[in-house]
């Protein structure tokens, strides 16, 4: 058993309640547009081919897509083809409230958790620069988020995801180790289908 870290990195900052009710009915309806022209796929481990738990998409300029090939940013869904979407206005605007970066958000990552998916502790480091913070959104189900330090293998700190909760992680943080360990099954009504959204929004080039 791991022993929780004690303290937050810096860099590392949890708004808990960011979005009230109605800025979520609102946001889910955006993500249903987005998934209706952009559906939601199976991302595969490289190599091995293994399938994530969770079910992607992706919008904004580039989407991060995970395939038997590798992790990387590209500007068409690897199934339909065509362009991602463009991001909501209202996700830049969230981002424009806690990013405090000069630069617009290129990539948001949809992740879908039905009810027996996680994800494993990892860091985001496929983009070309790490001066932007990354920013993440959780609506519907409850989840276990684990925070940890820069390198892999150390203490991880657990912080509850409700609905609503926006976390950035930046500066010192913005590689920090980090993953969902649980989701809680119909812990929230938000999603008629149950089940967590979590929306990433990063900043890909260099600016
Ligand atoms: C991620 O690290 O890509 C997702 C984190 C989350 O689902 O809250
Ligand atoms: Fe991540």
């Amino acid at each position: 058993m791991q022993e929780a870290q004690t303290h937050l990195p810096d860099g590392f900052h949890f708004f808990p309640s960011f979005l009230d009710q109605a800025a979520q009915n609102a946001l889910v309806e955006d993500i249903r547009g987005v998934v209706a022209q952009a559906p939601l796929f199976q991302p595969v481990m490289p190599r091995s081919g293994k399938p994530l738990s969770v079910k992607m998409s992706n919008c904004g300029p580039l989407g991060w897509v995970a395939d038997i090939n590798g992790y990387r940013y590209q500007d068409r869904h690897p199934v339909t083809g065509t362009p991602w979407p463009a991001m909501p206005p209202r996700l830049v605007d969230i981002w424009q409230q806690v990013a405090d970066c000069p630069a617009q958000p290129e990539a948001c990552l949809i992740n879908h958790y039905g009810e027996a998916a996680k994800m494993g502790l990892h860091q985001d480091r496929d983009e070309q620069t790490f001066d932007a913070p990354v920013v993440s959104i959780s609506l519907g189900d409850t989840a276990v988020f684990r925070i940890g330090g820069t390198k892999r293998g150390g203490k991880t700190l657990p912080i509850t995801l409700n609905s609503g909760d926006v976390i950035v992680f930046g500066g010192p943080a913005r590689l920090c180790y980090h993953g969902i360990s649980r989701v809680y099954p119909d812990s929230s009504t938000l999603l008629k289908g149950g089940g967590r959204l979590n929306l990433t929004l990063r900043r890909v080039t260099p600016f």
